[in-house]
């Protein structure tokens, strides 16, 4: 299958302007599976909540889902986005949509909030999710999404895997700078796929601002990024793979990746989660 990610610098709040950009950007792209940035159509550094309730839309009934159902529908692509939604429960959440060529559409709310993402959006509640996916040949393969911050957790991408994640979207508006050096390894230790769509630009609240690193990678289930971009660049990464290499987990004669794991010994010793805080 052919993957392709976008790394721009949208423009805060300019979801009407950011949604013609991507379109622009994205002509002629041909993949299976088109991963965006996290809140890649909103921007990401809210100065109030008024700003960010400005922009919090439904899914699927809002313009950013309904937009990204256009270009799967036209392109055959699985898109995977960023997105701040309104939920039905009236909270708001840091969340990305999965949308099919189809129109069907599944959500992943970010379970680990970073920073100022806790002034407005409400820890996500639906887990680490696995979704079926299929390429444009009619390959099947299952998708897991996380979003940012969760790479900082290995028990998100762990929890994919477990779940038979093929391939990882990671739609980032990075600002720390391990991320793209540790990725890799969330690939190797799981044996997956990647795909690590980031932004660039900066954003301000007052006198602070956040520069987003660019960097965006896509990394193969034996840890080498396959496909990189710079710090500073719009670029359109893709990189082709067998998604179904992912299950090959077998390390040796005797050693399963998965098979090899000793849930049972992972325990904390009689310390509880919260004492060495
Ligand atoms: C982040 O989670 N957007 C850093």
């Amino acid at each position: 299958m052919t993957a392709a990610l976008l790394q721009f610098d949208p423009a805060y709040l300019d979801v009407a302007g950011n949604l013609d950009r991507v379109e622009a950007l994205l002509d002629g792209v041909d993949a299976d599976l088109v991963v965006l940035p996290e809140l890649f159509a909103s921007g990401y550094f809210f100065r109030s909540l008024d700003d960010a309730a400005s922009v919090a839309e439904p899914i699927p009934d809002g313009p950013t889902t309904q937009r990204l159902q256009q270009w799967a529908a036209a392109s055959g692509a699985t898109f995977v986005a960023g997105l701040p939604e309104l939920g039905d429960d009236g909270e708001r959440y840091n969340s990305a949509v999965v949308v099919r060529p189809d129109g069907s559409t599944e959500t992943y709310r970010k379970v680990h909030l970073f920073y100022r993402e806790k002034d407005w959006a409400a820890p996500g509640d639906l887990g680490f999710r696995v979704f079926d996916a299929t390429t444009r040949d009619g390959t099947p393969y299952r998708l897991g999404v996380m979003i940012c911050f969760d790479w900082y957790f290995p028990e998100a991408a762990r929890s994919l895997a477990l779940q038979g994640a093929d391939v990882i979207a990671h739609s980032s508006n990075l600002v720390r700078k391990d991320c793209p050096r540790s990725m890799p390894i969330r690939a190797l230790e799981n044996h997956v796929v990647t795909i690590t769509a980031n932004r660039i630009g900066t954003e301000s609240v007052g006198d602070e601002t956040l520069t987003f690193i660019g960097q965006s990678v896509i990394c193969s289930p034996e840890g080498h990024p396959i496909a990189s971009a710079g710090r500073e660049e719009t670029a359109v990464l893709t990189a082709e793979f067998d998604p179904h290499a992912s299950r090959e987990r077998q390390l040796t004669a005797t050693n399963h990746l998965f098979g090899d794991r000793r849930p049972e010994v992972y325990t904390l010793g009689g310390y509880s989660e919260t004492q060495r805080l």
